[in-house]
């Protein structure tokens, strides 16, 4: 009896466990489990729709529930069912009503024995995960580009499928393009298949759905190293691989502290400009944004990303978007280590150091749930809970973690973490459950110097959190001081000995002094006395003399700059703010610089003027985010 008992709670934790309900998917996996996709379509340019077929291949444990699948704005035309996947039979469904964050479920009734669905549909030319780019948007001006962006629930909207991260498939896909373009795919291609419109792709691994990808373009491949190499429209194509080009000593660093790489390639797609995020995880393909070729491979800290994903993300997914800090603090704290292991401590202490900064400085704008590791996203788009406190409070975590039980010890808790979780999907229980097992319980005297509940349920940081310092930047921060003092001009400062991060750090330093007192944020050093209007204007207009910045090319600089220029009201700046929010698309940058301009009502109207320029070459997921932030109509 009582080991009924026990059986029937195990059950019941298991139950708990298996279901941790994703509050941002349709599907049952459950009852019925996608395993496979297969994937047939058309790439429609003139209707900026892709048309043809999936087949998805399920697994059922119920045999009288029906499928129900995530969609958004889809053209469903015919659904079909087979028990052998070789004669297949019109079956019923019904599409409910559509949720504004979620779209709306497809359900399908299956017939006894039923293990293949096929579903014939196109999507919408305004489809969440698309965009479509005119010539005029490409580098190349002649042909048109389109590609997709999955993550968080953008698959929906053009795969009907269980878009959940803890549903994991494979896909197989076939893909018919305008006969000059090349279509490339997260998944095993051949680089050097003949350009004739007509393309196959195979993923042998079992990914969830965020991470199909597609792309279609004038493309260009080149070889960067064995199993490396990067896509990129012609004219980029020299500039991407010289930039890159440390990508396989990357992959190499990574695999020795945390075990084989297990995709096989690893291949850079650099895209044209309105490509909304800064790198996309997309597996064997990792998406890039071209604000990243910088010239002297300063901004390469994002390839050390996007491939730590390789190992936390892609290979250990979180099962729920609330347990997306298992993705990217993972994954900031593996890139700190690369970055490391390729470009040395100095590097390491320089990029975690604006990573405190950045994380200290949202949070004071943050409110309390959104400080959260382990975040309630119910009701909300997962879109919109893009904060830091994933990305560098859950890096400080594993920091913490690191400097308590000792690198030795920490590297082989990681290495067996992503060894013995490979392909899984887990949720933070499930991850906090591994770490007691593995970590925490062996030496309780040192777990209980880590504050594990404080971490993944407070907000703000626990007071024992790891503060990263720079001793470069203290230098850095010296220089500031003397010149903001008038002791030495702007063009005594060593800025051209500099690396980009401490010039980045040397203009946020100069910022926060210049910051009136009353929004006052940033660390109130001795610097911060109340400064005039035109005091600022001169000191910004003395920088930019002597640096450039405003012609600075380098994406993170300039943008930086911009930030400063708005606040300031520094006008010379303001035709390359033109320039700039019309030529990226990058969020990061093109959101707060919306932001900033409109706290005012000359900015506002600035903002406006820029934006109804800028809008129709912008993401879907872009738009979405700073229509809200200006309010803009046509909501
Ligand atoms: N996976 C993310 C991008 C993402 C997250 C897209 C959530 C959609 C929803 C990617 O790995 C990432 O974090 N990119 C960062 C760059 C990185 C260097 C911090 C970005 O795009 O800014
Ligand atoms: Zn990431």
């Amino acid at each position: 009896m009582k080991r009924l008992v026990y059986f029937f709670f195990v059950l019941m934790a298991l139950s708990i466990n298996v279901a941790a309900q994703d509050t941002h998917s349709y599907a049952n996996p459950s009852a019925v489990r996608v395993r496979h996709v297969d994937l047939d379509w058309d790439v429609l340019f003139d209707q900026k729709i892709l048309k043809g077929t999936t087949t998805l291949t399920i697994e059922r444990t119920s045999q009288t529930e029906p499928l129900i699948l995530d969609t958004r704005d889809l053209n469903i035309e015919r659904v079909e069912t087979s028990v052998n996947g070789l004669e297949y039979t019109p079956a019923t469904f019904t599409v409910g009503t559509s949720d504004k964050i979620l779209g709306a479920p497809l359900t399908i009734p299956l017939p006894a024995g039923a293990t293949r669905v096929r579903i014939q549909y196109s999507t919408s030319p305004g489809a969440s995960g698309l965009q479509w780019l005119a010539p005029a948007q490409t580098a190349g001006k002649k042909d048109p580009f389109m590609f997709t962006q999955s993550q968080a629930i953008h698959a929906r909207s053009w795969i009907p499928l269980q878009d959940t991260p803890a549903v994991r498939v494979t896909y197989n896909a076939h893909v018919r393009t305008p006969r000059n373009l090349l279509a490339v795919m997260s998944a095993e291609n051949d680089a050097h298949t003949p350009r004739d419109g007509d393309y196959s792709f195979r993923m042998r691994q079992p990914i969830p759905s965020y991470l199909i990808a597609l792309a279609v373009g004038d493309l260009r491949f080149r070889t960067l190293g064995p199993r490396t190499g990067v896509y990129a429209e012609p004219q980029m194509i020299d500039r991407a691989a010289r930039e890159l080009s440390d990508t396989e000593k990357m992959v190499v660093a990574t695999e020795r502290l945390y075990g084989a790489y297990r995709w096989g390639r690893f291949d850079i797609l650099v895209l044209p400009p309105s490509f909304p995020f800064g790198g996309m995880e997309n597996p064997r393909l990792t998406f890039a944004t071209p604000t990243i070729l910088a010239g002297d491979k300063s901004l390469v800290s994002l390839v050390a990303h996007e491939l730590a994903h390789s190992w936390s993300g892609n290979l250990v997914t979180n099962a729920t978007w609330r347990d997306f800090w298992l993705n990217e603090g993972f994954t900031v704290y593996l890139e700190r280590r690369i970055l490391e292991a390729v470009y040395g401590r100095a590097r390491e202490e320089m990029e975690a150091s604006l990573g405190l900064r950045e994380l200290l400085e949202e949070m004071a704008t943050l409110e309390d749930r959104d400080e959260i590791l382990h975040v309630d996203l119910t009701g909300r788009d997962p879109d919109d809970g893009f904060t830091n406190v994933p990305y560098e409070k859950g890096a400080l975590f594993l920091r913490h973690l690191e400097q308590t039980f000792g690198r030795v010890q920490f590297d082989r808790f990681l290495r067996s973490y992503f060894n013995l979780l490979a392909f899984q999907s887990i949720t933070t229980e499930q991850f906090l459950t591994h770490l007691r097992q593995y970590l925490l319980d062996d030496n309780p005297a040192l777990a209980a110097r880590v504050p594990i509940d404080e971490w993944i349920n407070n907000a703000g940081l626990p007071s024992s959190a790891p503060k990263p310092t720079s001793p470069a930047f203290a230098r850095v921060e010296e220089q500031a001081q003397r010149w903001l003092r008038g002791e030495i001009t702007a063009t005594q400062i060593p800025v051209a000995k500099w690396t980009t991060q401490e010039r980045l750090h040397f203009l946020k330093f100069v910022q926060s002094a210049l910051e009136p007192p009353a929004s006052a944020g940033g660390p109130a050093d001795a610097a911060a006395t109340q400064l005039s209007q035109t005091e600022r204007l001169r000191l910004m207009g003395e920088l930019d003399r002597a640096f450039q910045l405003t012609r600075s090319g380098n994406s993170e600089i300039a943008f930086q700059w911009l930030m400063m220029s708005i606040q300031d009201k520094y006008e010379p700046a303001y035709p390359r703010l033109e320039e700039f929010l019309l030529s990226v698309g990058r969020r990061k940058f093109i959101r707060p610089l919306y932001q900033e301009l409109a706290k005012t009502p000359e900015g506002k109207e600035r903002a406006l003027a820029i934006y109804r320029r800028a809008r129709p070459t912008y993401h879907p997921i872009a738009v979405t985010s700073i229509d809200q932030d200006l309010k803009w109509p046509s909501q």
